[in-house]
């Protein structure tokens, strides 16, 4: 049986999003061996009803719970943003979202801060609230961007509909003289190089991906659960394409995953609304 420490960190999104804080578990927690989660059959999330993503959330839960994980990561905004409260409390495993600690970075060096996100992110005001908790004299505003998702899962990271697209949903934000920008989904650092052309320079750009794992590092030292053995190789599942999903992360990973298929409870209706 493998020493309680040096489990596997579970860590899902609906899709390549998640590989960004992926390289952030690489870069600041090598030891740590991952198992990672894509549920591509059933992207983007953030287009769907409060009940459908906590649904889905569950479902990925229970099933790393049976891959044996010492720790789940929710690499995904919508998710921590709508399930992240309900399912700490239901589950005795740690559990981490990105809204906390990507707004407290933020509230540390802004006072008028853009948050760009799912229309779900949006619409829930997760990163207002957290925001306004810590400095209620903060401004934010929070752009839904619901076609940012689909160009980044399809690949369409350099097209002139892309730049145009980026271009129309930060206009809001800079019109109201935001000092930093917070990326409020996990898929938006892909995007990177385009919201750089557009954002003026003095604007900070905050990745929860970042603070997330850092926030994943204490909590692993105060539980004394940090690994203390060399990470295995990360293991890849998505419950769509794996060959698709392998094709995809390849420019981010700089290596082809080795990804295989795990179907949830697929397909799903509900036809509760937001
Ligand atoms: N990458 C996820 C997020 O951070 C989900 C995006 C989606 O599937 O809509 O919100």
């Amino acid at each position: 049986m493998v020493e309680s420490r040096n489990r596997r960190i579970g860590l899902f999104d609906s899709g390549v999003g998640g590989l960004t804080v992926l390289k952030q578990m690489y870069h600041r927690l090598p030891q740590e061996s991952i198992l990672y989660f894509g549920d591509t059959a059933r992207l983007p999330y953030g287009t769907r009803s409060q009940a459908e993503i906590l649904q889905f959330v569950r479902e990925i839960i229970d099933w790393m719970l049976t891959q044996d994980v010492k720790m789940i990561i929710m690499a995904c905004n919508t998710s921590s943003a709508i399930a992240l409260e309900s399912l700490q409390k239901e589950y005795d495993i740690p559990i981490l979202g990105l809204i906390l600690p990507g707004a407290r970075a933020a509230v540390r060096v802004g006072q008028r801060i853009g948050v760009i996100a799912t229309p779900a992110t949006a619409a829930s005001n997760a990163y207002r609230q957290a925001v306004q908790e810590v400095d209620p004299a903060t401004r934010v505003w929070q752009i839904g961007c619901p076609e940012f998702v689909m160009l980044i899962e399809q690949n369409q990271l350099h097209s002139a509909y892309t730049k145009q697209i980026a271009q129309e949903y930060l206009q809001p934000l800079l019109e109201q003289k935001i000092d930093t920008l917070i990326y409020g989904c996990t898929h938006y650092r892909h995007l990177e190089h385009i919201f750089r052309l557009i954002v003026p320079s003095y604007v900070k750009i905050i990745d929860p991906a970042e603070h997330i794992v850092i926030a994943a590092k204490k909590e692993l030292e105060l539980m004394g659960i940090k690994s203390n053995r060399p990470a295995l190789a990360t293991r890849f599942y998505v419950s769509g394409s794996p060959k698709d999903f392998a094709q995809l992360s390849r420019q981010w990973l700089g290596y082809v995953p080795l990804v295989h298929s795990q179907q949830l409870n697929i397909p799903v209706e509900i036809s509760d609304q937001i």
